[in-house]
This record gives structure tokens, sequence and C-alpha cells, in this order.
């Protein structure tokens, strides 16, 4: 039997005899397209290839494509778990033709391989393609079904509609008809009893697609148009894991060596057992109720791998964009671990070394990061836990409320509150309720969730134009040479965002630096001769700088100049090269464990975010700045290799963060003993950054530090603030020479002061407390003492225990104290009152303290309460005899 890795293997080896070139998966994380999170189809990473707006070469690519399916048009988290064949997380294998073969060739191709490379059985095999559709008039693919027919009998070539036989890969953007490729590995006596092709895309467990073959035609627009591309494409991605379950001939992804050990590990840690009964229904459903924790294993097992691959590619859990969809996918593996596999703390990170030691091989990135990621992890679980906690406490004093109210039903509300602020999905409330014998209101829970969708809705939206073409052609970035350049405009388009209107702009030369690697886009003006227009911002989309202006030139076809504001530029770019010194000094202070988490470069500032596992230490980080300045005053050169293979960057000793997208060719920059991959802009000498100044050194996450610093003129201003400050401060102390010495004594003679005034105080109770003694009176039996006095809070909190001091017994001792003209009620009273006349100091000072329009509270023996009414004191000292009812 194959394993998974030579499964993998062997399809790229059947492609590149084929012609193609194996090339590398792109990051899971998507960082410089704003209308993808994730890479979610082996395709994305050629989507400008297929628009045709890069170079296609070479025509002929394969590779196995790690993708995660959890937002937009491609989500399937759902359903993970429930069923054994659906991922978050799963890798794709692909083959691609860039305008070289078209339908017979991919058709011919992936036949070759499933039927004379893996020896799959023609007959399991059944093949659907697309029905056609009359309103986007697109005829049905005949062409692909007589190409099947090659191979196939026609009663396994099926035709399908548009939602399974038409892929787009978002509601714009590159699509095209498709033909899907399904297996049917039931046994044979259920294959006699029904044929295949009535289970194909029917959700039968043991009838699944494995392989989806796009024929690429056209790009969707924005208004649903369809507009044809310049040269056909073949898009192909084939489900790994499904493809290893088929070969293993095992029923459920869940049992191939793939997930097996991960599964394993989780029995050994949970004490439960996996598999216990088959799944048996369409669903996957058992008959003894095993199916629970089965599901929570698979739930726990996918997210696993969805999650640590994520963080590994540099996305940490947040509360926003990407980062908050991989809290929500670690939120549910830790609910199902909480629920079904009574992990009641937190138990993802401990599966890490196992998922390292199977896949750690094939990707690096996890191997290397295995600590920061077992870290992230841990924190996390250990912070939803406690949210769940509370949560539960929640829900269990409404479930109270229920009770006290003869109620056997929980209110939509509450459900939704559970749901919208501790995480709590209906079926965990559900399952919490009924346990306790209570039901949930589902149409009301229902109703709230819509609710807040509208409302999200109406937040959010944001209308893009079609891209109004001028002319045809591709943008050439000129930044790295230029600040200023002659160019046109090729493409516009309208975008309106909360109500904002402002135009994109793609021109075809441009010194402008779009946003990306941390560094903030370019500003300045795009001049032609007759008009001036300001370009507030630059952002980067599929490797184009686009230019965002406010209003479109009069004549948009005109020659332009395009004009980089030169002073930001260079703030910004002396800010960049400060960074990378700065990591260096950090790798060189800390230890090698240091990699980038993440950086943030603009003309006022610099953030850098890296692995660390404590605090830094105020030592470490002088040393850093002092590494840092060195390497100022050195004044190293910029080095720049433009187009260097892969291969000769990594010998030059070039660093490269986990997670970042680098083609065949990159971009190395060094200074001195720094050198990284690296497409930003830069000081041109090191000596240009002036100097360099930590501010601050924070943590952001498990295992993650962020180190705030300036450079430069911003360092100069904050000097000038800090001399200003000491200036301000000596001039206080009529400028004295020796400012500590002045300022020490200055301390010491306070601390003397406050000793002294302490000590009157305490005299001045004692004086009292002896005059109230005295003139304590007596009824039935009880001392009672009262005064009003102009005493602070806690002098008279001092003399009324020390009044208890001297009478032990029968006593009440009632005092109004003013201070700064706030009136307090203190009361004591002995022990003997309390236990055995049951009187209860809290609840008479709170009674009385009405009359001094406060409030208080306290223990038995003693309480006090503060008011607004000092005129009130005397009347609510009677109050509180009268209470005590003598
Ligand atoms: N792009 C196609 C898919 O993701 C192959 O199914």
């Amino acid at each position: 039997m194959m394993t998974a890795n030579e499964i993998r293997d062997s399809y790229k080896k059947f492609f590149e005899s084929k012609g193609h070139v194996i090339v590398p998966s792109a990051p899971m994380v998507i960082k410089d397209d704003p209308t993808l999170m994730f890479t979610n189809a082996g395709m994305n990473q050629w989507k400008d290839i297929i628009l045709g707006t890069k170079q296609p070469e070479p025509r002929r690519r394969t590779d196995s494509q790690k993708c995660l399916r959890v937002s937009g048009k491609h989500n399937d988290l759902e359903e993970v778990g429930h069923d054994t064949y659906h991922h978050t997380m799963f890798e794709m294998l692909g083959n691609w033709s860039f305008g070289d073969y078209f339908k017979e060739g991919a058709i011919d191709y992936a036949w070759e391989y499933l039927v004379d490379v893996l020896h799959l059985n023609p007959e399991d095999l059944y093949v659907t393609v697309f029905e056609g559709s009359p309103e986007e008039n697109i005829p049905r693919d005949n062409e692909a079904a007589s190409y099947w027919a090659k191979h196939l009998p026609q009663d396994h070539i099926i035709d399908g509609n548009k939602h399974d036989n038409f892929w787009e890969m978002g509601d714009t953007g590159p699509c095209g008809p498709c033909s899907e490729i399904h297996v049917d590995s039931r046994p044979a006596e259920e294959k006699a009893k029904v044929p295949g092709r009535e289970l194909v895309n029917k959700d039968d467990p043991q009838v699944i697609e494995i392989w989806n073959i796009v024929f690429m035609q056209f790009n969707r627009k924005s208004d649903g148009t369809l507009q044809p591309l310049p040269m056909h494409v073949i898009d192909t991605g084939m489900g790994f894991e499904r493809l290893v379950r088929m070969l293993q001939g095992k029923h459920s992804n869940y049992d191939t060596d793939i997930f097996q050990p991960i599964i394993k590990r989780i029995e050994q840690l949970s004490g439960k057992r996996y598999g216990f009964t088959t799944p048996t229904g369409s669903n996957g459903e058992c008959a003894n109720g095993q199916e629970k924790t089965d599901v929570a294993m698979r739930v726990v097992a996918d997210h696993l791998r969805a999650v640590a691959f994520s963080i590994a590619d540099g996305q940490l859990p947040s509360n926003a964009k990407a980062g908050y969809v991989i809290r929500r996918i670690l939120r549910r593996a830790v609910r199902y671990a909480y629920t079904f596999l009574d992990q009641k703390s937190a138990f993802m990170f401990k599966l890490m070394p196992v998922l390292v030691q199977e896949m750690g091989q094939a990707y690096p990135e996890l191997l290397a990061q295995q600590e920061l990621i077992g870290r992230v992890m841990k924190e996390e679980e250990d912070s939803f836990l406690r949210t769940l906690e509370k949560g539960i406490n929640l829900l269990n004093g409404d479930m109270d409320e229920l009770k006290a109210h003869a109620q056997t039903q929980l209110d939509g509300a509450s459900a939704f509150r559970l749901f919208d602020t501790y995480g709590f999905p209906l079926d965990l409330t559900e399952l919490i309720c009924r346990e306790n014998g209570y039901t949930v209101d589902e149409q009301g829970f229902n109703k709230e969730m819509a609710k807040q969708k509208a409302r999200a809705r109406n937040a959010a939206v944001v209308e893009n134009g079609d891209w109004q073409v001028l002319r045809e052609g591709e943008q050439e970035f000129v930044g790295y040479d230029y600040t200023e350049y002659e160019c046109h405009i090729l493409r516009y388009r309208r975008v309106t965002q909360k109500k904002n209107t402002f135009y994109e702009v793609v021109l075809d030369h441009t010194p402008f630096y779009g946003e990306m690697g941390g560094q903030v886009g370019d500003t300045g003006v795009l001049v032609s001769e007759n008009e001036t227009v300001e370009i507030t911002d630059t952002k980067r989309e599929n490797s184009q700088s686009i230019h965002i202006i406010s209003r479109l030139p009069q004549d948009p076809s005109a020659d332009f100049m395009a004009c980089v504001d030169i002073d930001k530029r260079n703030a910004s770019a002396a800010n960049h090269t400060a960074t990378h010194l700065l990591d260096y000094a950090l790798k060189q202070v800390l230890g090698d464990h240091v990699e980038q988490k993440g950086s943030y470069v603009d003309a006022d500032t610099l953030r850098f975010d890296f692995s660390h596992f404590q605090k830094v230490t105020d030592e470490e980080l002088r040393q850093v700045e002092r590494m840092v300045n060195g390497m100022i005053r050195q004044d190293f050169a910029m080095e720049e290799h433009r187009d260097t293979p892969m291969e000769e960057a990594r010998e030059m000793g070039a660093v490269a963060v986990f997670g970042e997208k680098y083609g065949d060719k990159v971009r190395v920059v060094r200074f001195g003993p720094s050198c990284e991959f690296c497409g930003g802009i830069h000081a041109k000498s090191t000596g240009r950054i002036g100097f360099f100044k930590i501010v601050s050194e924070s943590s952001v996450a498990a295992g993650v530090r962020r180190i705030e610093a300036l450079t430069g003129k911003a360092c100069e201003e904050a000097l000038y603030r800090v001399e200003d400050t000491l200036n301000e401060v000596r001039a206080l102390f009529n400028n004295a020479k020796d400012l500590q010495g002045v300022i020490r004594k200055y301390i010491d003679d306070n601390d003397e002061m406050r000793r002294e005034i302490e000590r009157f105080r305490a005299q001045k109770v004692e004086q009292l407390k002896d005059q109230l003694v005295a003139a304590a009176t007596t009824v039935n039996g009880v001392k009672v003492v009262r005064a009003v006095l102009p005493i602070d809070a806690a002098s008279a909190k001092d003399l009324v225990f020390k009044v208890r001091q001297e009478i032990t017994e029968n006593l009440l001792c009632v005092v109004g104290s003013v201070a700064d003209g706030k009136p307090m009620l203190s009361l004591m009273l002995s022990e003997d009152l309390v236990n055995d006349h049951g009187l209860n100091a809290g609840k008479m000072v709170r009674e009385a303290a009405k009359l001094i329009q406060g409030g208080g509270g306290g223990q038995p023996h003693y309480a006090q309460a503060g008011g607004k009414n000092a005129d009130g004191l005397s009347a609510a000292i009677d109050k509180i005899v009268e209470l005590a009812n003598l």
C-alpha cells in the first residue's frame, strides 16, 4: 500500500513526466489580496496569469497546495467532523495549463494517472459535465463529454448543474465549466443494489468527488456578466486526503496514515476510543451514540492542522479578519473537546509533537516554529476555556431564573447572548439546557441572529465597480530606482466604502510602493500638463501598485508624471532599514529562535513583532540599541540583489520570513551583516537612519513580543521632549545643580512629615476616644456612645475600634464624621449585641444612611456608610439607636 507521502510524490512526478514544472505550495494565509484571506484553491496563486496580467511561462505546472476553506464562497467549516471527508485545511494536488493543452489533454492525463498509474478500477469511476445554462448563454459541454466517451461508457457520464459543474473562485474572477471525477468505493453487493451513478453528488460518504477539472474560459465581472479570458486555462484540483483514503482502501479520510497518528494520540490523552462503531447512516451517525466522540476527535484532528499551519504561516489568532477566522476554528475544536471528550483544560497544544512528527518533514515551517505554535495554542485554549466557564455560569443563572418562574424554555435573546459574547453555538446551549430539563427557543435565537447579520451587512458594504480599461498591458514598478516617472493610466475603477467614494488606478509605470511587508504605501501626486491629482495612498493587490485618488483626472488618457512624496518615503525607508538592523541585533542578543512575526513601518515610527518566550530585559534592550546604533554609525551602504534565484539567496545567508510568498527569483537586501529577503524601500545606507531608540517592549500573544522604536528626526523630537520635561522639573526645584539629591531630600522630608501627621492623628483619636467613653450613656444596660465629629473616615474607623477595645461588652458606638463636607456613619457593636440580640450593623447602617442620602454596609458588628447630606447625621444616629431597640 502506498503511503500518503508516496502518493503525493507520484502525482507530481507523473505530471513532471508530462512536461510540467513542479512548483512549491504558496502560503495558506494570503497577505496581499483584499478579496481573499486564505488560499482556498490551487489556482489562487495563478490568478494574475489566468486573467492575463502576468506572463504565463512555464505554461505547464504542478504542485500540492495547502488550502483552507473556512470563509467566503468555499466554506466547509460546519461540515467538518460530522462527515468523514470534509476538511478545513487540506492539500490540493493540481496541474495547470496556461494556454497549452485544453479539455482533451486534461481529461486524457487525468484518466491515465488514475487508471494506468494508480490502477483505480474504471468501473468505479463516474464523471460529470456541465449541462449548460441558457440564461448565461452557455451550451452543454458536449466537447468534454465526447472526450470522456473515449474512456467511459455513457452511463458513467452524468450532466451536472451550475452549482456542481461551473466553478468560480469567488463572486468575481476566473471561472468556467468543469468536470468532476467521482469514485464509488462501496462493497460489490451495495453496488449491485443501487448503481453508483444514482449516488453521485448525493452526499453519500462512499461515493465522493476526488478531482475537479476546470476549463477556465471566463472572468466573472462585478455586474455579474462573463467576459472571455485571453487564453484557455486548465485548472485542476484533486483532494489529496480523499485520494489517499481511496488508495488505502479506507472508508474515512481519518482512517488514513495522514490522520491516524493524531487520532491515536487524542485517544491516549482523552482515554476515549475512536471508531468504536463505524458510521452507518448517510451523515456518518452511529447507532450507539459513539458518533459524538468520533465527531469531536475528527474536529480536533482537523482543526489542529488548520490552526498550526496558519500560525506557522504567520497568522496568529486575533479579533479581526484572518486572525478571527483562525480563532473561531480553534474555539470550535475546544468546544468539541470540552463537551464530548471531557477536556476541561487546554488540550490541543499537546498534539503538536505528533503533528510535527508526521508533517514536519514535508513542511519545515511547522518544525521550526513548533514551540511558538504550541504556546500560542495553549494560551488561546486557556483563555477560551475561561470564557466558556463564564458562559456556563451565566447559563446556570438563567436556568435558576427559569426554575424560579416555573418556566421550561430559555428565550432566544439569552441563547443569542451566549453565542455572541461567549462563543456558545446553539447546540451547546441546547445540550446543557436539555441535560437540566429545559428547551431553547430556537426561532427566537434565529431571529436575533438574522438581526445581527443585517447589522453587519449594513456596516461593511464595499462596492467595487468594474475596471475600466484604457490601455492593455502590465504594470512595471520602477520605485527602487526612481521617485518620479512618466506614466499612463492602464485602468481604473470606482470604489464606494461606507459612503466614501474614491478611485483605484493602475499605471503602466509607477515609482509608488504599494503597502506590503509591513511598510506603508507611498503618497504623492499624479501630474499632467493641465492638472494635478493627489494620490492619498497606494495599496498592493495581485503584485501591482493600486493608487488611491479621490477624484478622476479630467482626461484620464493624458500623459502623466507620477511623483512620490520624498520626505515621507525617506522617513519610512529609514524605519524599514532600522527594522532589519533590529531583527539582526535581536537574533544576536536573544538567540536564533527570534523569528519575525509581523512588522509595521511608516514615516513616524516602527513596530516589530518577533517570537521570544519571556520579557526582554532592560539590559538586553540596551544591548540591542547599542548594536543597532553601532551599525548605523558604520554607515553600511545598501547592497541590493534583484532577481536572485532562490537557492543563491539562501546561500548568501538571507533571512526569509515564514508564510511570505516568494517567487523563484527574489530580492535580497544587505546592510553589513544584516541580509534579508525583502521587497521594500530602504535607506541608501544605514547612516541615513541617524539614530535608533526603543520606546516600548510588550507582549502581543503567547511567545510573541513587540518592540516599538523611533529613528532619526523622531528621536530628535523625543529627546527634546525629555529635555524640556527635565528642565521644567529642575525649574520647580529652583534650578538645583544636584537635582537627584534635592528630590531625594524632598521625598525624605515628605515621608517624615507624613509620619508626624500620623502620630498627631493617632493622638487625637486617642483623646476623642477618652472623651467619648467618658460621655457614654447607658440604656437598658447597653453603653451607647454617640457623636458627630469633624474627622476623616479613616480616623472615624480607628476611633470606633478603639472604643470597643475599651468597652468590650454591651456596646453601641456610632460616630458621624464629616470631612470635606462629606458625611460618614461608622457603627460598631459588641459581639454580644450581634450574637445574643440579633443586631446587624450592616443592615442598620444601610437603613440609616438614607437620612444622609447615601448607602453602605459591612459586617454584622462593624459597618460604614457615606452620603451627601451632612445635615442628616444627627437624625441618622438617632435612627440607629432607634433600630437597636434597646
Ligand atoms: N479550482 C478548482 C477547485 O478548487 C480545481 O475545485
